[in-house]
């Protein structure tokens, strides 16, 4: 049996590596790293607990610090496992920091990389996570596509051999952990909410958390609405939001993170989500609530498109007015696959390796 080196490290992650990780179990032997990037019972173990996932063969312990020393320490402790686990293939996911450090350290050790989620532009440089997603893309030979769209911009990129456009693996994982959150979550309950009664907030993005004037706009957009706001509160956000001594209006409630089923019961129940994460606003557009970004552009241009995600930046006047005037148009394509996202790599990748 061929050996593949998964590398995850952060919350987003860990829900795309689930069905992966599931469907690769009857081809291969799969040996799970976890560089250590979310480290909070919250960010990262309540996940792995709560999506029946098992735990990760390697932690590299590597959280928090600058961009390029978390990057770089990856680097050096990735190819040190590289080298004892020997792999025929190094998987990422996405395109944080952890997604690089596994990329660059394939390359560097001469093993073929597939990429879960290849192809996203933003065509925003100023992001990390652009960077991370286009030097991924160019050292991978097999690209996993969400959808039709990142297969074009890849192409723009002169990127055809080993494209694969096989859906959304977050569409395998929302259809498997949706049934176990409404059958386990009591989120609603212990905060007294019901659907459609309030709006749910996440903003965790450094062009938003790390410029004080746009959190700021983005708190008083929040704290203008006419409806209760519940904000789980990434740890970043929350240290900036202590460090610069905000506060917010009383219909916002700053809660701690969510695990992967509560986050579920609260956007399935949702009057409207509004938010700068890429995966929230798939989820979003997955369960038919509406969504309004907290950004500029998008990722996720088909939610955009199709009449479900509308684009606010972070201006307070801009998101309040999208909040009171703006609907949905209804359809909902499918998008996102047919739920079989993370089948189609295994077996991809069973044909390619062996
Ligand atoms: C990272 C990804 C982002 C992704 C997000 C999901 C990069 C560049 N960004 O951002 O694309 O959407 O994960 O959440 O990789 N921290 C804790 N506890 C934790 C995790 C982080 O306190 O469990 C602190 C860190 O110490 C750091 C800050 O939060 O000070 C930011 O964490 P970091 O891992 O650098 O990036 P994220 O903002 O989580």
């Amino acid at each position: 049996m061929k050996t593949i080196a998964s590398i995850v490290g952060a919350r987003p992650q860990f829900i795309k590596a689930a069905p992966v990780s599931r469907a690769l179990a009857s081809h291969f032997n799969e040996v799970m790293i976890h560089t250590g990037q979310h480290y909070d019972y919250e960010m990262s173990d309540l996940f792995f607990k709560e999506m029946d996932m098992r735990q990760p063969d390697f932690n590299l312990g590597i959280g928090g610090g600058t961009h390029g020393a978390q990057t770089g320490t990856m680097l050096i402790e990735l190819e040190k496992v590289i080298a004892t686990v020997k792999p025929d293939c190094v998987l990422v996911y996405g395109d944080i920091n952890s997604t690089l450090a596994g990329a660059l350290t394939a390359a560097k050790a001469g093993v073929p990389l597939a990429h879960v989620e290849a192809g996203l532009r933003s065509y925003n440089r100023t992001m990390p996570e652009e960077v991370n997603r286009v030097l991924t893309d160019h050292v991978s030979s097999w690209l996993f596509c969400p959808t039709d769209a990142a297969v074009q911009n890849l192409e723009k990129e002169g990127i055809t051999k080993g494209v694969h456009q096989i859906g959304d693996v977050m569409y395998d994982a929302l259809l498997r952990n949706l049934e176990l959150s409404r059958n386990k979550s009591q989120i609603l309950k212990r905060l007294d909410l019901k659907k459609g009664e309030y709006a749910l907030a996440t903003v965790h993005r450094s062009g938003n958390t790390d410029d004080p004037k746009n959190m700021r706009s983005v708190l008083d957009a929040l704290g203008s609405l006419p409806i209760r706001v519940i904000f789980p509160v990434h740890p970043r956000t929350r240290s900036r939001i202590n460090e610069w001594g905000f506060t917010v209006n009383s219909n916002v409630s700053l809660i701690e993170p969510l695990g992967p089923l509560d986050i579920l019961q609260m956007q399935e129940n949702a009057n409207c989500i509004l938010t700068d994460s890429g995966g929230m606003q798939k989820e979003a557009y997955l369960l038919g609530v509406r969504c309004i970004t907290l950004r500029e552009e998008t990722e996720w241009v088909e939610t955009v498109s199709a009449g479900w995600n509308s684009l606010a930046g972070v201006d307070a006047k801009r998101i309040k007015s999208l909040y009171e005037t703006w609907k949905p148009n209804g359809e909902r394509p499918l998008l996102y696959g047919d739920g079989h996202a993370a089948e189609k790599i295994a077996q991809i990748l069973q044909n390619e390796l062996n």
